[in-house]
């Protein structure tokens, strides 16, 4: 028999409601609300017919309920210490459809979901998001709270720094080293490395803006 998974969902905008939906795909997992850490108003409404928790009344769910952070962008960072802070786990979700190789090492709090692939030792570490139809080559490692767009598309043997934000359909070369708090943009050519803390965009990808933090 499965075990049932009781999820809370951190953030209250679309993206939370996409994660809740891919999460009810998931055998054993059940989305039980959603938490908001900005704007007080919002708490006490509902999402999708799901109660919206304020983020200071979660612990005492902590014994009962796993979280993950539904944020693309780098609040995640700032969310997921504050909820940790109050004791909470964090659930780790894959849709179904996606293939995870039994090589792979996935870090707590990681989202990966439909039609994703995750190839033989791939590791990610902790809040990562792997969005819909994303590929991860082999022995890529993707650091904590890197994005993933959906179809966006990294080679073989790359390092990613934690925080970055790489866009929907980019492309990345094998071997490459990609650095922390970067954004590369929708359907780039990356195929250079690309320091910390740059944007870099086209193709092939060249540095636009220094000095960013991720998006
Ligand atoms: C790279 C990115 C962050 C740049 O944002 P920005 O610095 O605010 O750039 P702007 O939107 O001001 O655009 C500046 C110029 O770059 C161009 N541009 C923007 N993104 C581009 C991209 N990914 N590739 C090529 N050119 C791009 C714009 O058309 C604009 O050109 P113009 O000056 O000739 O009009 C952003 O465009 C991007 O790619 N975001 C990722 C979006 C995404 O993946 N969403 C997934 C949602 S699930």
């Amino acid at each position: 028999m499965i075990e049932t998974q009781r999820v809370l969902v951190l953030g209250t905008r679309t993206f939370a409601v996409e994660v809740a939906d891919m999460a009810s795909d998931i055998p054993g997992v059940v989305v039980e609300g959603f938490v908001e850490n900005l704007d007080r108003d919002r708490a006490g409404a509902t999402l999708e017919g799901l109660p919206i928790y304020w983020v200071d009344d979660v612990a005492r769910l902590a014994r009962t309920h796993t979280a993950v952070c539904a944020l693309s962008t780098t609040f995640r960072r700032r969310f997921t210490g504050e909820v940790e802070a109050l004791g909470m786990r964090f659930a780790t979700l894959v849709h179904p459809t996606a293939r995870v190789s039994r090589t792979a090492v996935l870090g707590e709090g990681s989202i990966v979901n439909a039609g994703a692939i995750l190839a033989a030792h791939a590791r990610l570490g902790r809040h990562v998001i792997v969005n819909r139809g994303a590929l991860v080559g082999h022995h890529t490692m993707l650091g904590d709270h890197v994005t993933m767009g959906p179809g966006a598309n990294i080679g073989g043997c790359c390092e990613v720094g934690e925080s970055t934000y790489i866009g929907i359909g980019a492309v990345i070369l094998d071997q490459l080293t990609i650095g922390a708090h970067a954004i590369v943009g929708a359907a780039s050519l990356v195929t250079r490395a690309v320091p910390d803390r740059v944007q870099v965009m086209g193709v092939p990808a060249r540095v636009t803006r220094e000095r960013v933090d991720g998006r």
